[in-house]
Parts: structure tokens; C-alpha cells; sequence
């Protein structure tokens, strides 16, 4: 065990995790810009979402930097070049990545850190995986109902859909191909279920 902060590999971890968080948020905007210009607002605001909580993880990532304030901290690390537009690609990569980060990179980071004695490191790298793995299951879930063009249908004929842009509800097996209320595009539909501060109670 060893506490010398400066001169460990827990702190070029901590950078390489930092660079890792930064560009998965960048790779996360772009994929909403290119479900925006495609028209799946639901997907656009699912990578949006993502890259916001990402963006926290760098956050959190540098400041545990602090010690080394000044420093530059020279990395050398692998960095997916997921460029892709299609949505298909672009989620099954994105999955990808999340289970590499949490399962590979992160717990190698957790297992160095608690070998060298930083144990807020540790539990750091341990929790944002944690996370990773949910980022994981949420891409894993949406790239299912891509590949089985199930994204704006479903088998049941009581679905719940929630327009994104004004909130109408409407019950079916798929959208309406504009929303009744605002006009919005069949794209702006989600299931109600996937929708942020909508209850089953509320609808
Ligand atoms: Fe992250
Ligand atoms: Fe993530």
C-alpha cells in the first residue's frame, strides 16, 4: 500500500477516467443531434439525459484531482471512435462501451485505488460503474426496441404513449403520426412509462 497521491496510478486514473467521461458525454450529444435530425426525440432526449449524468461523472472524476492542482497529468488510453448515424449502431455501440467501462476499465481503476490505499477512489470508481451498468441496461433496452422496430409500437392495443413536446396521452398500439394537440411528429412519442415525473397514478 502506498499514499503518495502524486505519484500513483489511482490519480492517472482518476485523469483517464476524467478524459473517458468527457468524451462520452461529447459522443452522447452528437448521437442526440443525429436522432434529433432523424426525428426520434425520444432518443434524442434518452442520449441527452445520459450525456448530462456523464458530464457529472467528469465532475466528480476532477475534482478528486484536487491534490495535483496545476499538475499536467500525461494519460495513455484506448477511446472508442464510435462514429456511427445510425441509431441502431449508435445504441448497440453505446451499450457497448457502458459494460466495457463498468465491468473492465472501472473495476481495474476501483481494485488499483483500494490496492494503493485510496479508498474514496475505490468508491468512487465502484459507484460510477454502478452507473455505467444502469447507462448499460438503458441503451440495451432501446436498442432492443430498435432492432425489433418496436420503438414507436407495441403489441398492446392499451399502450400508453406521452407526447414530449405538450403532453397529450393517447392509448394504442402505436402514436398518432402527429400529435392531436401540438402537431408534433410521431417521433416526440414515448411510452408513458419511459417518461420523467409521470407516474402510473397520473395517467
Ligand atoms: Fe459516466
Ligand atoms: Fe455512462
Amino acid at each position: 500500500m502506498q499514499n503518495d497521491f502524486c505519484s500513483s496510478n489511482t490519480k492517472i486514473n482518476l485523469m483517464r477516467a476524467f478524459a473517458g467521461e468527457c468524451q462520452s458525454r461529447q459522443r452522447y450529444y452528437q448521437a442526440a443531434l443525429i436522432a434529433q435530425q432523424q426525428k426520434y426525440i425520444g432518443l434524442e432526449r434518452m442520449f441527452r439525459f445520459t450525456a448530462e449524468q456523464e458530464e457529472r461523472h467528469a465532475k466528480q472524476f476532477f475534482e478528486a484531482l484536487e491534490n495535483c492542482a496545476g499538475e499536467a497529468i500525461n494519460i495513455c488510453a484506448d477511446y472508442p471512435a464510435d462514429v456511427f448515424k445510425d441509431m441502431g449502431s449508435l445504441l448497440e455501440a453505446s451499450a457497448h462501451e457502458e459494460q466495457h467501462e463498468a465491468d473492465v476499465v472501472y473495476k481495474a481503476f476501483e481494485d488499483e485505488a483500494r490496492k494503493e490505499g485510496f479508498m474514496d477512489a475505490a468508491t468512487l470508481f465502484k459507484l460510477v460503474a454502478e452507473i455505467e451498468r444502469s447507462h448499460m441496461r438503458r441503451f440495451e433496452y432501446y436498442s432492443g426496441l430498435w432492432n425489433s422496430d418496436m420503438l414507436l409500437r407495441s403489441d398492446s392495443t392499451d399502450e400508453c404513449w406521452i407526447c414530449l413536446n405538450c403532453g397529450h396521452i393517447h392509448r394504442g398500439s402505436e402514436p398518432p403520426k402527429n400529435c392531436p394537440v401540438c402537431g408534433a411528429e410521431q417521433g416526440y412519442f414515448i411510452r408513458a412509462a419511459e417518461a420523467a415525473f409521470t407516474p402510473s397514478v397520473i395517467i
